[in-house]
């Protein structure tokens, strides 16, 4: 059984809302990974179909059974929401500790419609600091990381993560064929 406290159910931001994905974030979620350019960095690749996308979300939900693993919806606050759209969740958050017990590893993606205003850097670093208070027995997180995805390693450079290691071809991505991989780490303060 889990030796770690129940999660947060929600996080606040000064413009957002974190939300333990379920369910009802489907369509959202939909949304987001059916578009070929958010999903292109994934080895995963774009969802083609709800059902796929509702397969990937299994993996997602939390279970008190592998309690490191922990993804939050990522909404716009209700008083800074922009009545011009109906998306309610505008991206997904979490760790994965796929690796080892020891390690987790960040992943997060966004509405193409809300990237460029801040909204993965401001997320991070409060599910960060979130994930501090929530896990004590972890002391690092990596993020594994597309060296020409330029977007997201400012964003992980910006919320303290360093360059540690660049694997060469060791991925391959659906759209993209085989891919070098930026290693980066945060050290728990
Ligand atoms: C990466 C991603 C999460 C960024 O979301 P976002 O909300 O636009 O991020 P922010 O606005 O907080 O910050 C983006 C930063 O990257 C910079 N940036 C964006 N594109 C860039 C590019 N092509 N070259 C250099 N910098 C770039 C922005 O200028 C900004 O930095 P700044 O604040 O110093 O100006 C979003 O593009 C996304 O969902 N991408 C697809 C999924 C993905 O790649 N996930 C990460 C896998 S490791």
């Amino acid at each position: 059984m889990s030796e770690l406290p129940l999660p947060p159910p929600v996080v606040k931001t000064s413009r957002l809302e974190f939300q333990l994905l379920e369910e009802s974030h489907l369509n959202d979620f939909h949304a987001i990974w059916s578009n070929p350019s958010v999903a292109k960095w994934s080895t995963r690749g774009t969802s083609h179909s709800l059902g796929e996308s509702r397969a990937r979300m299994d993996g997602l939900f939390f279970d008190p059974e592998k309690p490191k693993r922990l993804n939050y919806g990522v909404l716009i606050r209700a008083s800074n929401s922009d009545t011009t759209t109906n998306c309610a969740m505008i991206g997904v958050i979490g760790v994965t500790s796929r690796f080892s017990l020891d390690t987790v590893e960040i992943g997060y993606i966004f509405n193409q419609s809300f990237w460029g205003q801040g909204y993965a850097s401001e997320a991070l670093v409060a599910y960060i600091e979130a994930y501090w208070g929530y896990s004590k027995g972890i002391n690092f997180i990596i993020a594994k990381v597309d060296p020409f995805n330029m977007g997201s390693i400012r964003v992980l450079e910006k919320c303290g993560f360093r360059v540690v290691e660049r694997f060469v071809g060791d991925i391959i991505l659906p759209g993209l064929g085989r891919r070098d991989t930026t290693l980066m780490k945060l050290d728990r303060p």
